[in-house]
């Protein structure tokens, strides 16, 4: 990590000739459990990961903005007050990864900076959070350039607010029609515990892990699978549960009970049902593992997990035969506790493992995914981690 603090600060000093002024971070993560309940007013239990995003920067005289990364060699630069008069999304498709952090500063202008008055800034990026894994890259992006104008431009906004402008910057202005699963996770996060999040009234409360106790680690199987229609998948699954929570005559799915929907159950068209099912089953595993966790601790939720899957695969299907195949591979080698992690359609896999089963499981899925001709998995242990803030 301590690298990647000096590669953000040498990379900052290549591109821009003089040194930053500071470098602020923010994680990326992964989600326990409670998927795709965020924008349904839900309940969902995410942890910020040990791999996180780096913006160096310092402020300008002027009004310019420029925006770089290691990972990319497009710089933009444009002034602060293109930056306010962009109006949503205009824009920002032409500024590729770039619209992430510069939504960020409209996002800022949209709940109250006056960017006419501020000046503008150099920001260049680093990062180990890996991209199109389903580990929340864009909002690490985001909380750590978040964090970083809060405290440059003397704003003084809280951690909510700040959840709130990277949630209006990707979906506002990048134009993804994400909850705030990600953002909260990588703002509000602490360090050896999960992020409790009721995603109706944006509360957080963190919950203990107790994985080094246990003995236990998690195991991230990165499928390398990005499935083209995962945008379209997403939306499409938000417009079912918008369409079952109408049906049901409720504002949000949140309103709604297994019992209600069963009652709906010759009414409602059979896909809309299940998508709802998972939604509401969903919510009460997230209560559940969150008891679970508190009474006996983290050996006891693998049979939770697997049901999350088991219902995002049957019931929400936005699993993959590669997630599926990691999941039962690591199930059957050692893991006690699998499912697929983040939005689906590909990404990464999760598995609660025994510290000293973890080569096996490895080998196990290595050896399944060359067998179905599977492109090699990426994987690698996570601890849970602090959210955002100041390196140095
Ligand atoms: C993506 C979105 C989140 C959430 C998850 C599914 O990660 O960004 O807001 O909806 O998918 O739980």
């Amino acid at each position: 990590m301590t690298e990647l603090v000096d590669e953000a600060a040498a990379g900052f000093e290549a591109r821009y000739g003089y040194a930053p002024s500071g470098i602020w971070s923010a994680p990326g993560r992964v989600n326990l459990i409670g998927e795709h309940t965020d924008y349904n007013q839900g309940f969902v239990l995410p942890f910020a990961i040990d791999r996180r995003t780096f913006a160096a920067l310092a402020l300008r005289d002027d009004d310019v903005v420029r925006v770089s990364s290691g990972a990319s060699d497009d710089a933009i630069q444009l002034s602060l007050a293109d930056v306010a008069a962009a109006g949503g999304q205009t824009g920002a498709g032409a500024l590729g990864w770039a619209a992430y952090p510069v939504g960020v500063a409209w996002a800022l202008g949209q709940v109250g900076a006056d960017l006419a008055g501020l000046p503008g800034f150099d920001v260049h990026f680093e990062s180990d959070v890996p991209v199109g894994a389903g580990l929340s890259s864009s909002a690490a992006l985001e909380g750590s350039l978040a964090v970083a104008l809060n405290e440059v431009w003397r704003l003084g906004f809280d951690g909510h607010t700040l959840v709130d402008v990277c949630h209006r910057a990707e979906n506002d202005f990048v134009g993804a029609p994400t909850g705030i699963l990600d953002q909260s996770a990588a703002l509000l996060s602490e360090a050896g515990a999960a992020l409790f999040i009721d995603c109706r009234t944006g509360e957080a409360e963190p919950v203990d892990l107790g994985l080094d106790e246990a003995d236990l680690a998690i195991l991230v199987i990165d499928t390398k699978v990005t499935h083209e229609h995962s945008n379209g998948g997403y939306r499409e699954r938000r417009e079912s549960c918008e369409r079952a929570a109408r049906e049901l005559g409720v504002a949000s799915l949140r309103d709604a009970s297994l019992e209600m929907l069963l009652a709906a159950r010759d009414t409602m068209d059979g896909v809309t049902y299940r998508r709802a099912r998972h939604i509401l089953t969903e919510n009460q595993r997230v209560l559940d593992t969150v008891a679970v966790l508190r009474e006996q601790g983290p050996t006891e939720i693998g049979d939770l997990l697997f049901a999350s899957h088991r219902s995002m695969r049957d019931d929400f299907e936005i699993s993959t035969p590669e997630l599926d195949l990691a999941v039962e591979i690591a199930l059957n080698y050692g893991a006690i506790g699998a499912r697929m992690t983040g939005g689906g359609f590909g990404g990464s896999v999760i598995a609660l493992t025994p510290t000293w089963m973890i080569s096996q499981v490895q080998v196990s899925i290595d050896g399944a995914f060359a067998e179905h001709g599977y492109t090699g998995p990426e994987m690698f242990v996570v601890w849970p981690s602090r959210g955002a803030g100041r390196d140095r």
